[in-house]
């Protein structure tokens, strides 16, 4: 050493103690942020656990009522809803059946716990076609391509059903062009200009969603969906794709999926103004836990650093299964 203060500036002096990091951490997790995904079967009692996602339940209505208590108690009090219908069609009319699987969980759930909870809504229709894509299939045979604008309408009574149900937030997920201008025209002429929307503006098609098409029952039937899901290699795409939401009305858009996306987070979070939400989807959630059930990894410290991760990416809202393991940890962190 030749200079008495070489190197003069330190960065170790900082990690000295648990109150120096606690005092200088760059960002924190809250449970206000979380939203936990629950799947709800079109019966009153019903609980089945999902074999590609351990820990997570297909729930019949009382079932989903208890869950959301539990919840509640925790600290986690906003939910997103997919529904898995007895009846599938070809264009997924059962979607904006007001006697259906969302609408009923709606109603139930707004019963029993009023404004302290906070209802997602998924707006899709591939839990509800018997082909399993997400909306009318205009083509036979070879590539699947959807009929963009006659779906556009069927989307606008699905929301408008359950936000009439009680669904505080729509959460458009099918990557239809034009969706977030179709719903809120829709919203706005049954007197719902109050509800907000919830794009998921940047979807990739992922094989991180092999779990999830497992947990409500929608993989498709044949093609996949690489005509209206993006391509993961794209970048400025995503932005274009937020860009279009924000001018067409979106309160929120999304990021999906987070992990391999973590870039893109941050990107949309630097372009846009609204909220921006990632979805930590089943795919990521399977990983991680099939590592901790083989010991290979500290479960709860792996949850922590993804979740971290996410939020550190850019995201305000975490879109999540671990949202009622993480709880406890995260509010006594
Ligand atoms: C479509 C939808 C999907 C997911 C959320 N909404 C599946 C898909 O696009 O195939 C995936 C969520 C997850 O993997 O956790 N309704």
């Amino acid at each position: 050493m030749t200079q008495a203060n070489f190197p003069a500036f330190r960065p170790r002096r900082r990690r000295n103690s648990s109150g120096l990091l606690a005092l200088t951490r760059e960002t924190r997790l809250s449970v206000d942020q979380l939203v936990y995904p629950l799947f709800i079967r079109p019966k009153d009692t019903f609980r089945k656990e999902i074999g590609s996602m351990p820990g997570q339940f297909q729930l019949g209505y009382a079932d989903a009522e208890k869950l959301v208590a539990e919840a509640v108690k925790l600290g986690v009090r906003s939910f997103l809803l997919f529904g898995i219908p007895d009846h599938k069609d070809a264009e997924g009319s059962f979607a904006w059946d007001t006697e259906g699987v969302i609408p009923t969980i709606l109603r139930r759930l707004r019963h029993s716990f009023g404004s302290e909870i906070l209802l997602i809504t998924d707006e899709c229709f591939c839990e509800y076609t018997s082909h399993g894509h997400c909306g009318i299939i205009q083509n036979e045979g070879g590539r699947v391509i959807l009929d963009n604008d006659k779906t556009l309408s069927n989307l606008a009574k699905q929301c408008v059903v359950h936000a009439q149900a009680g669904a505080d937030i729509v959460a458009p997920s099918g990557m239809l062009d034009g969706m977030v201008t179709g719903i809120r025209s829709g919203l706005d002429l049954a007197g719902l200009e109050h509800i907000p929307i919830l794009s998921y503006s940047a979807k990739y098609a992922s094989a991180f969603y092999g779990p999830f098409r497992d947990a409500a029952e929608s993989p498709p039937q044949f093609g996949d969906r690489t005509s209206y899901q993006m391509d993961p290699a794209n970048r400025l795409e995503a932005l274009t794709e937020v860009a279009q939401d924000i001018a067409q009305g979106a309160d929120f858009v999304m990021v999906k999926p987070a992990l391999a996306y973590l870039d893109i987070i941050r990107e949309v979070k630097n372009a846009s103004t609204v909220p921006v939400a990632a979805y930590n989807v089943s795919g990521e959630y399977a990983m991680l836990k099939a590592a901790a059930q083989n010991g290979w990894i500290d479960e709860k410290r792996a949850i922590l650093e993804t979740l971290g991760s996410i939020h550190r990416a850019g995201a305000d809202i975490l879109i999540t299964y671990h949202a009622l393991e993480a709880a406890p940890w995260i509010k006594n962190a």
